[in-house]
Parts: C-alpha cells; structure tokens; sequence
C-alpha cells in the first residue's frame, strides 16, 4: 500500500485526512500524548484493519476519541456526574474514561467488552481532524503492536509506512507517554494505566481513586485483567533491559563495570557514565521523562543495543507513567545491585523526621543522623579547624577548640560566607556519612536510613535508592518547633519562611508521608518498609 504523507500545517491535507477516515481508511494522526492509529471507529471494517496494520490482538479494546462533549452521549448507555466532573477538568487532554457502551458502538471496538474507553485530545490536529471526519475515531497508538508508542513523525514512519492509507506529519508529542485510563464501571474509579494525568489530580476531583495491581506488577498467570492491554508485552525495543534499583550512585558504578552495556540514564548521570548512554530526562522531573521515553528506546534500537540497564524512575507523580511503561519494556526484570535499600529522609523544620526515623528504626532500619554528625568532633579535626580559621578569622578558636557561636555568627552572616562554611564542612560531613553507610552495609543491613535535612542541597540524594519527604500542615510544624526549639513565634515564623517551598520536596520524592496524624504512621510506615523487603527477598 502507498502511504501518503499529510502535513498539519495545511487546512486541505486535514480535509484530506478526514476525508480518508470517513471512507473507512487508515490514518496515523498527531496528539498530545503519542501518535494514534485512527480510523472510523463506528465502522467495524475500518476498525478491524487497525487490528491488522498494527499486528494487535482482536480482545485489546481501542480508545474512542471525540472533538467535543456532545459527541459522548450517543456513545455510552449512561454518563455518570463523576464522568462529567472528569470532562470538566480534565477535557480536552490526556485522560481516557471507560463507561457503559451503546449499541453504536461495534464490538470490534471495544475488543468485546460492555464498556467503551473514551477520549477528547487537546491536540489542534487531532481535533480538526476528528471534525473533518465527522465521526468518533478509534485510535490506538501508532506503533507495531509490542513496539514502543511513537512520540515523533519519524518513529510513525518506521512502523507504519506502507500498512496505512496516511501518516499526518506533526511536530514530537509534548505528553509522551499514552493518556491516563480511568474507569468509572465499578463502586471505585480506578486507574487502570498511569498517565499524564496523576493520582492526585484525579483525586481532587473524584475523592478516592485506585490503581489497579497490574500498573506496576506483572499479572499472576490466568488472572483476570481489566484492561487488556496490560496483559500483553509492551514498549519492548530490541534491546534486553534491566532496572537498576539502586541510588544514582551506586547505578553508576554498577553500569560501569558492565561490558558492552548501554545505560539508559537521567541527564545527571552523564558526566560519570564511561559506558555509552541514552538519556530520559531529568532526575526529579518526571515530564522531561515521560516525554522522552519513548524516543528513548527507540534511540536504543537505532544503536542496535543488544543489553541495556536503566535507572529506575519515582513512582510519584507522573513518574508512575513512565515507571509503569519502563518496567514492561524492562520485561519487569528488576535487579538490585546492592541489595539493600538507602532511603534520604527530608523534609521542611518540625515535619516529623525524627518521629519517623524512630519507626524506621522499629521496622530494622540502621538510621543515620546527619544533625548529629555534622556537629561531632569527628567532623571538626585539626585539618577542619585550621581552614575555618584561615576562612573565618583566629576568633573563631580558643585554646585550640572551635568557638561555635563565634563560628555560627560570621558563617550566618553573608550567603557567601555560608558558602565558605559549606564547603569546609560538608565534604567532611558527607564522607562520614559515606562511612557509616559502608559498615551498615557490612553488617548486613537492609534498609539505612539517613536523616538529613539538606538532603537535595549537600548532595547525599546521589547515594539514595528511595527518598521519604516527611511533612504536616503548618500550623503543625509550628507548633513542634516553637516546643522544641524554644523559638518566639516571629523566629519560628521566619523559620518556616526560609524553607523550600512543598514543591520543591514533593517533586523529589518517592513516598510523601505526613505526620500530623501520628498514631496512624507505624501502621502508615509498615507497609512500605515491608514492600521494600520483600523486593530483596523475591529477586
Ligand atoms: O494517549 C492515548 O491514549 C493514545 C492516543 C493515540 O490517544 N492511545 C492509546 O491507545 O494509547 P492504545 O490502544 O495503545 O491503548 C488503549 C488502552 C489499552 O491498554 C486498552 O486495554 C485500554 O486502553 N482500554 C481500551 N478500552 C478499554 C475498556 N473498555 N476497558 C478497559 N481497558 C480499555
Ligand atoms: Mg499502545
């Protein structure tokens, strides 16, 4: 078959598009989340050749995706309020909602399910060109069933050129990763494929919301799945890869051994890796990483990578996204080289660190304190006192011993003088802390858990498998450290001022545990822990 190639930027190639559709053609079409496969979507023998261009199992149902809200009535039996509050914030975007389906809709569609998947892209191509359709699109991503979804006009073309009537040219996906799936069909909604719609967005709206199990683990053979998409292999490029569950740190120095290895890597890594490398995206920006994904693996296909190990991403945010199409890339092959887990706990002044730690501790956590550590002896040794004074003045000493007030004064005073402080102290600190882990891990240990409340700015995240960001509301946090720190309000207001804002912890982290409620945390906490350990006995 000729494949032609329409441009986005031409009123007549969309009208061409459109055209192509209505008479139950093939067209590969651009949207925000991945390129799709469209065709007619009321139309069973425009549908099947979807099936059969893409090489996909009949029983994987597709998406329906419309141009407008008035388009949805027709296709469902019923349109829950929760549906309509979805549309509302979330349409027109990345977010798939499954209900009832109506006899308009062919069963070769819905892979002969009772329900249908509905979606409105926000895409200015998609929907002009769902308009000059003039019919619903069944649109399922553009790729080779199997392959990773095409983020780009060139992945399309790969795949598809010769097996569809038309690919229309767009620029990359800005999403990445394919839309959210929710259903709406049972008492909860629930998540069935992590997009880039999160959670917590979905819960603004909805209040409680599901993931279904298969997100992020492999189906138990014979169970029965709720999408079944789930159930087939996925995104998998020519390349065998492993997940590296470790720190950035120790994934360094594990690929790095490795030979003939790629690492597929966060731009951080880069300047460490001595292997070849592909890079997704930023360390603690799961969008850069959605985004690139995809292109990603590909990259690693045109390298012809025959073993590759990747870092793992959070499984927070939209990181559980690309966490969710990784790991099935990946085979759901997991190995941890260290087999032991070091988590960074962080979090704003009177957050609960310690509270938290003492829990850890209960559940067999080593803990290191690095409070306690930066202000030991251990620390301040002849070498350290010597370039404290040569920065700061002979004040700061008497008889030989450091002046800590005198100390804090002058370093506090200017941000370059605490840079100077920094820089003294903190390589110190930090190789104390280095020192502690290695015997931890000597004695065996599972979980190590550092207490640090400069985690992100000293660095020590690099040596973190998993970071906790431990916080309350603040008016909570107030409260303890007026009682703890015998503070005045105006200081301890001040205090809490110069702090990061929740952004800047919540982005980072792998788990957001809050502690206003503290007779709910050990309960709160277990189930982590225990999840973390039994990754280490299973692998
Ligand atoms: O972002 C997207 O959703 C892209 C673009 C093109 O819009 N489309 C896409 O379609 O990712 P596809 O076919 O690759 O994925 C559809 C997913 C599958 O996992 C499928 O099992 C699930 O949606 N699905 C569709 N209808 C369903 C239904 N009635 N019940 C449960 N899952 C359903
Ligand atoms: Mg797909």
């Amino acid at each position: 078959m000729k494949t032609i190639i329409l441009k986005e930027e031409y009123q007549e190639e969309l009208a061409q598009a459109g055209e192509i559709l209505r008479k139950g053609g093939l067209v590969a079409i651009p949207t925000e989340t991945v390129y799709g496969l469209a065709a007619n979507a009321l139309n069973p023998t425009a549908v099947s050749q979807i099936f059969k261009a893409k090489g996909r199992p009949n029983d994987n149902p597709l998406i329906v995706h419309i141009c407008e809200l008035s388009q949805l009535a027709p296709l469902v039996t019923e349109i829950p309020e929760s549906a309509l509050r979805l549309a509302e914030a979330f349409w027109p975007g990345p977010l798939t909602i499954i209900l009832p389906k109506s006899s308009l809709v062919p069963y070769e569609t819905s892979g002969n399910l009772d329900t249908v998947a509905i979606r409105l892209p926000s895409h200015p191509t998609a929907q002009a060109i769902i308009h000059a359709a003039g019919v619903p699109l069944a649109a399922p991503s553009a790729n080779l069933s199997g392959k990773p979804s095409p983020t780009s006009f060139e992945h399309v073309f790969e795949d598809l050129n010769g097996r569809v009537d038309a690919i229309v040219k767009g620029q990359d996906c800005e999403v990445g990763v394919e839309s959210t799936v929710i259903t709406l069909t049972g008492e909860i909604p629930k998540i069935l494929r992590p997009g880039g719609i999160t959670k917590v967005q979905l819960e603004k709206v909805l209040g409680h919301v599901e993931i279904d199990p298969a997100v992020v683990q492999p189906l138990p053979a014979g169970e029965k799945v709720s999408s079944p998409g789930m159930k087939y292999t996925h995104y998998s490029p020519l390349a065998d890869i492993t997940i590296i569950d470790s720190s950035p740190h120790d994934f360094i120095q594990f690929v790095n051994q490795q030979k003939n290895a790629y690492a597929l890597c966060f731009e951080e890594d880069i300047p460490f890796l001595t292997v070849p490398y592909v890079s997704y995206g930023s360390r603690y920006d799961g969008h850069t990483q959605a985004q690139r994904l995809f292109s990603a693996l590909h990259e690693l296909d045109e390298l012809r990578a025959k073993t590759v190990y990747a870092r793992i991403p959070s499984k927070n945010g939209v990181g559980l996204a690309v966490y969710n199409r990784l790991v099935r890339a990946a085979g759901f092959q997991i190995f941890n080289p260290l087999q032991a887990y070091i988590i960074g706990l962080t979090g704003p002044s009177g957050g609960g660190k310690s509270t938290v730690c003492r829990y850890l501790q209960d559940l067999g956590a080593e803990i290191i304190d690095c409070d306690l550590i930066s202000k030991s002896p251990e620390v301040y040794d002849k070498n350290c006192l010597k370039e404290l004074q040569n920065a700061f003045g002979n004040d700061i000493i008497k008889d030989g011993r450091l002046l800590r007030r005198e100390l804090a004064k002058i370093a506090f005073s200017s941000e370059e003088n605490k840079k100077k402080l920094n820089a003294i102290t903190h390589p110190r600190i930090l190789s104390k802390v280095w020192e502690k882990i290695n015997q931890a891990k000597r004695n065996g240990k599972k979980l190590i858990a550092i207490d640090a409340p400069t985690l992100f700015e000293s660095g020590l995240d690099d040596k973190c498998s998993r970071i906790f960001v431990v916080t309350a509301s603040r008016e909570q946090r107030l409260k303890r450290i007026l009682e703890r720190d015998h503070l005045t309000l105006e200081q301890a207001e001040l205090r809490l001022s110069a702090q990061k804002p929740d952004n800047y912890y919540f982005s980072r982290a792998d788990h957001i545990i809050h502690t206003d409620e503290n007779t709910e945390l050990s309960k709160r906490l277990a189930p982590i822990v225990q999840g973390l350990l039994r990754k280490l006995t299973s692998a």
